[in-house]
């Protein structure tokens, strides 16, 4: 496991994503009634940008930091960056937070977290950065395996972020195992797979396979920064989103131009957002 999240937190990815998660989660929270949040590859709570890592990439120069301040965001990404502001106050933009800690700062008493991350040194820290909070639950532990232990869960409403580092050439395929698996102990679950864009050509078997999976209902939505075929490395990212909860299509046909635009290098910002699977 070489990969850590401190050199990208707060880049392009980053922005995308948490963006999305954030506003799924509140639409879980449009009902009263409890939801359960499960991150199967939950990195650690909070980033410095400030520090080492951040520096040595500078990726988040191109992500948050280019919304950071900002007064004219549509809501998708204001919401988001209000959420990160949270550990920033009125200061600079210093502090990240991870997927963890982005939903927790939303959490109600009656919601609940479960967590996995595999690697000791970020285990650690999120057990310690959470362990006053009883609602939260965090296992060192392999996270593809997080839908067989906790599915399906007591609240019969879960939203799972499943984000892993991609590091294996076979990582799409047990991501496509692991929400089959999810898929069939709770049917109802809401899922959110992150993936790279780095050749266009390598996801084709992931797009077809993840239409002919038997889920309910998959919905494609990616934001890239250059054109897909360039070669330098990660062109943008995409989100599987299995039962995205209503009416997320419209908010993202709204705000995905924007974000593009703005995130876009050299004016190649593109989005696209389409079913592969069930529809509206
Ligand atoms: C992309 S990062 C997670 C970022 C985090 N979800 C966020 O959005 O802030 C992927 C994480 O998965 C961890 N990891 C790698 N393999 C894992 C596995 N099999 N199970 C659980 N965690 C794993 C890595 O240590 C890394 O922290």
């Amino acid at each position: 496991m070489n990969y850590r999240h401190s050199y990208h937190a707060g880049n392009h990815a980053d922005v995308f994503k948490h963006a999305i998660l954030l506003r799924m989660s509140q639409l879980m929270q449009r009902k009263e009634s409890p939801y359960c949040y499960l991150d199967s590859h939950a990195g650690t709570a909070l980033y410095d940008l400030q520090g080492e890592a951040a520096g040595k990439t500078g990726e988040y120069l191109d992500g948050i930091a280019r919304l950071w301040g900002r007064d004219d965001l549509p809501p998708l990404l204001s919401d988001y960056v209000a959420s990160v502001g949270v550990q920033n106050g009125t200061a600079d933009l210093r502090y990240y937070p991870g997927s963890p800690q982005l939903i927790a700062q939303g959490l109600r008493e009656q919601d609940r977290m479960i967590l996995s991350e595999l690697h000791p040194a970020d285990a650690a820290t999120l057990r310690e950065h959470f362990s006053s909070d009883a609602r939260i639950a965090v296992h060192e532990r392999d996270g593809y395996e997080l839908a067989k232990a906790f599915l399906p869960v007591a609240e019969k409403r879960a939203l799972w972020l499943l984000d892993p580092p991609f590091e294996r050439a076979d990582d799409l395929e047990r991501c496509l195992k692991a929400i089959q698996v999810a898929i069939q102990r709770m049917r109802q679950t809401v899922i959110a797979l992150w993936y790279p864009i780095k050749d266009e050509r390598l996801l084709r078997d992931f797009y077809r396979q993840m239409a002919a999976a038997g889920v309910p209902k998959v919905l494609r939505v990616e934001l890239t920064v250059r054109p897909p075929d360039t070669t330098l490395g990660l062109n943008g990212s995409g989100l599987m989103l299995i039962n995205p909860p209503w009416p997320l299509w419209d908010e993202l046909e709204r705000d995905l131009p924007w974000l593009a635009h703005e995130l876009g290098l050299s004016g190649a910002g593109a989005w696209r957002l389409d079913w592969l699977a069930g529809g509206p």
